[in-house]
């Protein structure tokens, strides 16, 4: 059995507005999964809601980790079992630098699994810390600035990336992780992805833009239109919806350029 099921998912605004229709996807470490879907179609909705945002209610169906229902842990749990998001708008925490966000996430994960205080040592954070600041092409000065406060759109995908990297989970949420990426972040972005999907890390890349899957090949890909998996298939269904757009799924040209 795949590490995140989803079963028949249903989610709603506060308003009961219901915008994912029964969504079922299976997501296991090692593999790269990519939905793909027009703007308004629920894809943030969809990422919030796995990861517990209490402004998206889950009407209907089951998200599995491991075998243990998620839909009644708070955020913060799911991060300690080993899910991850990655917004597609970080937030800004004005007086909370990079360095000590991670460490006390990462603290707060280690806690977790150890029962109790853990803290990583100094040099074993600093030294991930700056190989993965490197790998990820992310100038120094920028873990001592506070976290996402003034940063380029660029800066905060890459920092987003970053938690990944430091925080080490089992499977990551990436939502439009390439938007408002130039060609070289894109690729550095992309790049890391890739390096660090493995036995330890499944991904699920939530896209607008067929381009990052060229530098990520996803082994999966779901059309996702109106709340619901319309169609899925391997790398070549994220092919064909470059070629054809989303027309080819029922989709207004309107619609798609909203
Ligand atoms: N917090 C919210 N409050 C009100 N409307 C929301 C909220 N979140 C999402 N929606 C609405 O739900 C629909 C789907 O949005 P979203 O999940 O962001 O789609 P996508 O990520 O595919 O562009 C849109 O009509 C959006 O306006
Ligand atoms: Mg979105």
């Amino acid at each position: 059995m795949a590490l995140l099921q989803i079963r028949n998912l249903h989610v709603a605004l506060e308003d009961g507005t219901e915008i994912v229709k029964g969504v079922d996807l299976a997501i296991d470490q090692n593999e790269i999964h990519a939905i793909m879907g027009p703007n308004g179609s629920g894809k943030s909705t969809l990422a919030y809601a796995l990861m517990g945002h209490p402004a998206y209610e889950i009407t209907e169906g089951e998200i599995l980790f491991d075998g243990d229902n998620l839909v009644e842990m708070e955020a913060d749990e799911r991060a300690q079992r080993g899910l991850f998001l990655a917004f597609q708008y970080p937030h800004a925490i004005p007086g909370v630098t990079v360095t000590s966000f991670l460490r006390s996430a990462i603290n707060s994960v280690r806690k977790a699994r150890a029962g109790e205080e853990d803290p990583v040592p100094i040099p074993e954070f600093r030294r991930e810390l700056l190989a993965a600041m490197e790998r990820l092409q992310i100038p120094r000065e920028l873990a001592q600035r506070y976290l996402n406060d003034g940063f380029s759109g660029g800066e905060k995908k890459r920092v987003e990336i970053l938690q990944m990297a430091m925080l080490k989970p089992k499977i990551a949420v990436l939502d439009e992780t390439d938007s408002g990426l130039d060609i070289d972040a894109l690729r550095i972005v992309a790049g890391g992805v890739r390096e660090f999907v493995g036995p330890e890390l499944g991904a699920l890349v939530i896209t607008h833009y067929q381009r990052i899957l060229n530098y990520i090949e996803p082994d999966f890909v779901h059309v996702f239109v109106g709340g619901r998996i319309v169609e899925a298939g391997g790398p070549e269904l994220a092919h064909k919806l470059e070629a054809e757009g989303y027309q080819a799924f029922g989709v207004g040209e309107e619609k798609e350029a909203a």
